[in-house]
């Protein structure tokens, strides 16, 4: 399942979820906003398994990341044009400003996911990624006192689930927060459980 990972961004969250697919036996497709020539020495550090593309190449993966600025979403959905029977990864934030992260989005009462779910129409969005700093994402998971915990929310229980599998092929354990509304809030910038660090015993 999800042989091939396509990512948006190849900043430090893209390149911890790449790692931990390609040391789950999944093939990356990374792609930036400058182009798949910017992206070749990050590949080849990457080692077998990880490819630079487009946009579109990555998008055209079973399973894309969106591991790239939030309020950039809407120039990549219209980059894409269909975004049906897509599972997409939501790992934005929703900052206002992006060089350097800054402030806060205003999308009225929306959470961030539910405001990236209407931009990408057809998708099947699962929060997640979001939450830890890459370097704790991108950290081996597994801990003598247990694994740690990413947290995901979502409105489809089939994408949930299929999330939860590929996160526990990298080691996580994966714990449901509920629907983008609920668990959206509990997840994103400023919510109960964004930086919160568990480790599930088994
Ligand atoms: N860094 C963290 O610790 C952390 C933790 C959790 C969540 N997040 C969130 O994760 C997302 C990524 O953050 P990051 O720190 O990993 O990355 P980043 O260093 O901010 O880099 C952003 C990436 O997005 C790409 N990008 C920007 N606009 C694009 C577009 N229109 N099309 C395609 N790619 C585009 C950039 O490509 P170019 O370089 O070519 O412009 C770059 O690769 C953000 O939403 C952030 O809030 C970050």
């Amino acid at each position: 399942m999800f042989s091939t990972i396509g990512i948006i961004g190849s900043g430090p969250v893209a390149q911890a979820v790449a790692r931990h697919a390609l040391k789950a036996g999944r093939r990356v497709v990374l792609s930036n906003s400058r182009g798949p020539g910017s992206l070749t020495e990050l590949v080849a550090q990457l080692g077998d398994g990880a490819h630079a593309g487009t946009v579109q190449e990555a998008a055209a993966a079973e399973l894309v990341v969106l591991a790239m600025p939030f309020t950039k979403v809407p120039d990549v959905a219209a980059e894409v044009a269909d975004w049906s029977g897509h599972l997409v990864i939501d790992a934005t934030n929703q900052f206002a400003e992006s060089d350097p992260y800054d402030g806060r989005a205003d999308i009225g009462e929306l959470t961030g996911s539910e405001w990236v779910a209407q931009q990408l129409p057809g998708a099947v969005l699962v929060k997640a990624f979001n939450a830890m700093y890459s370097k704790y994402l991108a950290a081996d998971p597994v801990h003598d006192e247990g694994r740690q915990v990413v947290f995901y929310a979502g409105n489809d229980a089939d994408a949930k689930q299929q999330f939860a599998e590929l996160v526990e092929s990298f080691g996580f354990a994966g714990v449901d927060v509920g629907a983008l509304r609920e668990g959206g809030a509990l997840l994103q910038l400023d919510g109960h459980l964004n930086a919160l660090h568990v480790l599930r015993q088994s």
